[in-house]
């Protein structure tokens, strides 16, 4: 059997961690950033646009908790995302967990009208990167014992869409990455996980909330009336990456405002 772990420090410190976030730039990545920082973990801040990422690092690096690099890496090319472990593991030693945050939905419209080009590349985004860094991260968690990899999926997944074709396929094909990893990796002390937000406040959702009828008609089905702000998805993943999330292990939590457990 598996030993339990000390608990007694607090559930919630990430001190000695190293979180590598992709995407990380602005909306929820950023969130996830800076407040994994605020409870100690040293963060390798990315995006393609590297001022937009250095500049989230600056930040961080002003304040109290840990400390950050910014890595400009896109996340569909596989030796970007090579480079990015890379650079992380050369500025702070070890990357102990990975979230798998940034996300491609570039194509809306019937199947029918569904390109190969524009699911390779989602899929690629969504979920060939989230496999390259497991594949390269991995050894390292488990010989330690210790990992987290966290996975942005959607509630969209949740859901079948008319619409939403690539990125539905994209975000469903790596929550059932996820659960295959925490079952192959969980007794080496790693778990696996994914976040599905609903609705929340970034600039990947600004054509939503900013309409007035498409948002209606999203928050018709919230519980709480209201759309989520990052800071709302970056606690759940603060608490899996801590200790406190010791026990969850190929879940996909949904952060939504209840919007997937409405039935009227
Ligand atoms: N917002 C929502 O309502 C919502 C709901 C459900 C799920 N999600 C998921 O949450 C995740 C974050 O979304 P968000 O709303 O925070 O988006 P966002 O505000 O648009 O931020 C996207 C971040 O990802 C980076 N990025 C975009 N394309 C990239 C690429 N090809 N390679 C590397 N980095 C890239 C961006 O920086 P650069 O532009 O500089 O690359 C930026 O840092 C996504 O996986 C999304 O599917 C969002």
């Amino acid at each position: 059997m598996t030993p339990s772990p000390n608990f007694a420090g607090t559930l919630f410190d990430l001190s000695g961690k190293t979180a590598l976030i992709t995407g990380s730039s602005r909306g929820i990545g950023r969130a996830i950033a800076e407040r994994m920082a605020q409870h100690g973990a040293n963060i390798v801040v990315s995006g393609r646009n590297i001022d937009a990422a250095q500049s989230v690092a600056d930040e961080i690096n002003a304040g109290k908790g840990g400390r950050a690099i910014a890595v400009a890496a896109n996340i569909t090319r596989h030796e970007e995302c090579l480079n990015l472990a890379d650079a992380g593991e050369k500025a702070f030693g070890k990357i102990d967990i990975l979230v798998a945050n940034a996300g491609l939905h570039i194509q809306v419209g019937p199947s029918a009208e569904m390109t190969d080009e524009a699911l390779s590349k989602t899929m690629h985004g969504n979920w060939r990167a989230l496999h390259v860094l497991s594949q390269r991260l991995l050894p390292g968690m488990c010989e330690q014992k210790w990992g987290r990899i966290i996975n942005i999926g959607s509630i969209a997944a949740h859901f079948g869409s008319g619409v939403y074709h690539s990125y539905t396929l994209s975000k469903a094909f790596s929550m059932q990455y996820i659960r295959n990893i925490a079952v192959e990796h969980g007794v080496s002390g790693v778990r696996a996980n994914t976040i599905s937000p609903g609705l929340t406040h970034t600039e990947m959702a600004a054509g939503l909330i900013n309409d007035p009828d498409k948002l209606a008609r999203e928050l018709s089905r919230s519980t709480v009336g209201r759309y989520a702000e990052p800071d709302e998805i970056a606690g759940m993943v603060v608490a899996l990456a801590c200790e406190a999330g010791g026990y969850v292990n190929g879940q996909t939590i949904a952060v939504d405002g209840g919007m997937t457990i409405r039935y009227d």
